[in-house]
């Protein structure tokens, strides 16, 4: 069964309290929030305040930190209806990492591991052993409502081939621009969750998650 995390980035800001219950109402099994610092990437969006208010039991969050200094934040962002806290390997080095991932799980949260698609996937190897999920980039992070890059499904192959591999069980995530003409591959090629951020706030959010439920 594939899950559904739709990007909280495209939903009504001026409702986003509302905006959790239409997204569960409407089948998602997580809300994605965006976490931005204008260092990282360019642009600014949802801080620790953010996470805390739309941390409520409505809809678990599926937390995607584009951070320069997650080490640094990592408890702000514990809250208690997060699900998965992703970081991305290019702010990290590995004290970083065992830092975080021992305030991560030792607070009984999933850590993932992300990367920019122009990051070499080497960088996260090391990790994968210790990450609940993995999260691939299909479009520069940053802003929503970019085109799909076709590198995604070649990471999410290779990923799903080193799952087995190894007998390791991270999920996979897919993040930017997936829509009606891409889901399917993305599911071929061995993703676990969707999300999705334009495509499903533009309207009807409740067929096309029963559409990518389906395959
Ligand atoms: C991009 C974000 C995505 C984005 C997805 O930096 O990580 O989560 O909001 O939005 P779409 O689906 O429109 O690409
Ligand atoms: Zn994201």
């Amino acid at each position: 069964m594939i899950l559904v995390s739709p990007s909280l980035l495209s939903a009504k800001l001026d409702s986003l309290g509302n905006e959790l219950i239409n997204i569960k109402k409407a089948g998602a099994d997580f809300a994605h929030l965006d976490v931005m610092d204008g260092h990282f990437v360019n642009n600014i969006a949802f801080g620790p305040s953010f996470a805390k208010f739309l941390s409520t039991p409505t809809i678990p969050l599926d937390i995607h930190l584009m951070i320069s200094n997650p080490r640094f934040y990592i408890e702000k962002f514990i809250v208690e209806y997060a699900e998965f806290i992703t970081i991305h390997v290019e702010t990290i080095n590995e004290s970083d990492f065992n830092y975080i991932e021992k305030v991560v799980h030792s607070n009984n949260k999933k850590l993932g591991i992300t990367l920019r698609p122009s990051t070499d996937i080497d960088s996260i190897i090391k990790y994968l052993n210790k990450v609940d999920l993995v999260l691939v980039m299909s479009v520069e992070p940053g802003f929503s409502g970019q085109k799909f890059n076709s590198i995604g499904l070649e990471r999410l192959t290779y990923l799903s081939d080193y799952r087995k591999k190894h007998n390791l069980s991270y999920l996979l995530e897919i993040d930017g621009g997936v829509d009606n003409t891409n889901y399917k591959d993305c599911i071929k090629c061995g993703a676990d969750i969707i999300v999705s951020g334009s495509y499903l706030f533009s309207n009807n959010m409740e067929e096309k998650i029963k559409e990518f439920k389906n395959v």
